[in-house]
C-alpha cells in the first residue's frame, strides 16, 4: 500500500502534484459558482481562521490570500489558545476552521465557541464525515486522500489550495477582483501541480535535497527563515523537522533575526532561507548576508537565476518559479523532503514519531 515508497510520508509527498488538482477540480464549481452553502458572503465583515499545528501554518499563509484578494480583515489563531481567550465575534464574523481530520479536539472546542456566540462556521476538512464537517455551516473540502503519515504534507498543500480558491471567490463577489483577474489567478493555480511534478520528477531535485540532508543530518539546531507569504513556509519547514527528526528546529519571519534570534547563529548552526522571486526576496538577500556574517551555514530554497541568492548560500535548492502568492505551495515540497531525509538518515520511524498521534481527539 506504499506503492513502492519506503515510507507514506515519501508517498504522500510525491502525491500532491495529484491531490492538489483534484482538489482544485472537486471545488472547481463551489468556486465559480461564488456561493458557499448557509452563508451570506455579504454579511461578512471580518475573519477569524481557527487551527492547529500545520493547518494554523496553512492558516497564516490563508490571511495573506484573504486580505490581499478580498480586503477582509483576518485573524489566525490557534484553536487552543482562542477557546480560552474570549474572543470578540459578531454576527458578520466568518470563523474558518482547518483540520485534516476534522476530529482535532481543540478545533472542534473553537468551531463549538464560535457558533455558541452566533458566529458562522466554514469547516477545510480532508475528511467527509468527520465532527466538523457535521458541525459546520459549511464545508471545502481538501481532496488530498487518506493521509497516513503522522506528518501532514498533502493535507497542508491541498490547504493552501482551497485557501487561495477561497479568497478568489470572497474578492470577486465583494468586487475587489474582477472576473478577468478572477480567471487569470484561478489559472495560475491550475499551474502549480506541474511545477511540483517538474521539481520531483524532471528535475530531480530530489537527489539535491537528500545529498544536502546527508550532510546536516547530525546538526543539532536549525533556523528556517522566510518572509511574506513564505514566513509561515519558514514556520512548516521547522515544524516538519522537529516532529520527525528530533531536531530542534525554529522557523522565523527572517526580518525578526536581528532583534535577538541572529545571536544562536555559529558554524554549527544552518539556516533554511526560503529565498524565491517576489517583492521581499531583495530584503531576504540581506537576511542571508547577515547570516553569513556570522559564519552560519546557508542552505537556500531559491529559483534558477537568482544570482545574489546562489552567491552568497552554500547549498542552494531550485524550484521552479510560479507566482508568489502560490510559491508556498511549491516551496514546501522541498522543506518536507529536507525532513524526510534527515529522519530515515537518522534511522527514525518516519511515519510514526514518537509522542506523536495522526489526530489529537483529546486536549
Ligand atoms: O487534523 P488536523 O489538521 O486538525 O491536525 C492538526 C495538527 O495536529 C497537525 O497538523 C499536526 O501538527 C501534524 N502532525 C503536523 O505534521
Amino acid at each position: 500500500e506504499k506503492a513502492g515508497y519506503k515510507h507514506f510520508m515519501l508517498k504522500e509527498i510525491n502525491e500532491q502534484p495529484r491531490a492538489i488538482s483534484d482538489t482544485v477540480s472537486g471545488n472547481y464549481k463551489l468556486i465559480t459558482d461564488g456561493k458557499l452553502d448557509g452563508i451570506d458572503l455579504n454579511k461578512i465583515r471580518r475573519i477569524q481562521i481557527v487551527a492547529c499545528g500545520t493547518s494554523y501554518h496553512a492558516g497564516l499563509v490563508g490571511k495573506f490570500y484573504i486580505e490581499n484578494f478580498s480586503n477582509i480583515p483576518t485573524e489566525v489563531d490557534y484553536a487552543s489558545e482562542y477557546r480560552y481567550r474570549n474572543p470578540v465575534l459578531t454576527e458578520d464574523t466568518l470563523v474558518v476552521s482547518i483540520t485534516q481530520s476534522g476530529e482535532t479536539a481543540d478545533t472542534l472546542a473553537a468551531m463549538r465557541l464560535a457558533k455558541e456566540k452566533g458566529a458562522k462556521v466554514l469547516t477545510v476538512c480532508n475528511v467527509i464525515g468527520s465532527t466538523a464537517t457535521r458541525e459546520a455551516d459549511s464545508v471545502i473540502y481538501t481532496y488530498a486522500g487518506p493521509e497516513i503519515s503522522v506528518a501532514s504534507t498533502k493535507a497542508f498543500t491541498t490547504q493552501l489550495t482551497v485557501l487561495f480558491m477561497l479568497s478568489l471567490l470572497l474578492g470577486r463577489e465583494r468586487g475587489v477582483l474582477d472576473s478577468s483577474e478572477f480567471d487569470r489567478r484561478l489559472k495560475l493555480l491550475m499551474e502549480v501541480p506541474g511545477k511540483i511534478e517538474s521539481f520531483l520528477n524532471v528535475e530531480r531535485e530530489e537527489e539535491v535535497v537528500k545529498k544536502i540532508a546527508l550532510e546536516f543530518y547530525r546538526s543539532k539546531d536549525a533556523l528556517y527563515l522566510g518572509r511574506h507569504v513564505n514566513y509561515p513556509i519558514a514556520l512548516e519547514g521547522a515544524l516538519k523537522l522537529k516532529e520527525i527528526s528530533y531536531i530542534h528546529a525554529e522557523g522565523y519571519p527572517a526580518g525578526e533575526m536581528k532583534h535577538g534570534p541572529i545571536a544562536l547563529i555559529d558554524e554549527n548552526v544552518p539556516s533554511v532561507f526560503v529565498a524565491t522571486e517576489g517583492k521581499v526576496l531583495e530584503k531576504i538577500v540581506s537576511n542571508i548576508e547577515e547570516v553569513k556574517a556570522r559564519k552560519g551555514k546557508v542552505i537556500s530554497v531559491t529559483n534558477p537565476g537568482i544570482k545574489e541568492v546562489y552567491e552568497l548560500s552554500d547549498y542552494v535548492i531550485n524550484v521552479p518559479e510560479v507566482d508568489e502568492f502560490l510559491s508556498p505551495i511549491v516551496n514546501v515540497v522541498p522543506l518536507q523532503l529536507f525532513a524526510y531525509y534527515i529522519a530515515d538518515f537518522l534511522g527514525y520511524d518516519v511515519d510514526q514519531p514518537r509522542n506523536l498521534a495522526k489526530s489529537v481527539t483529546v486536549e
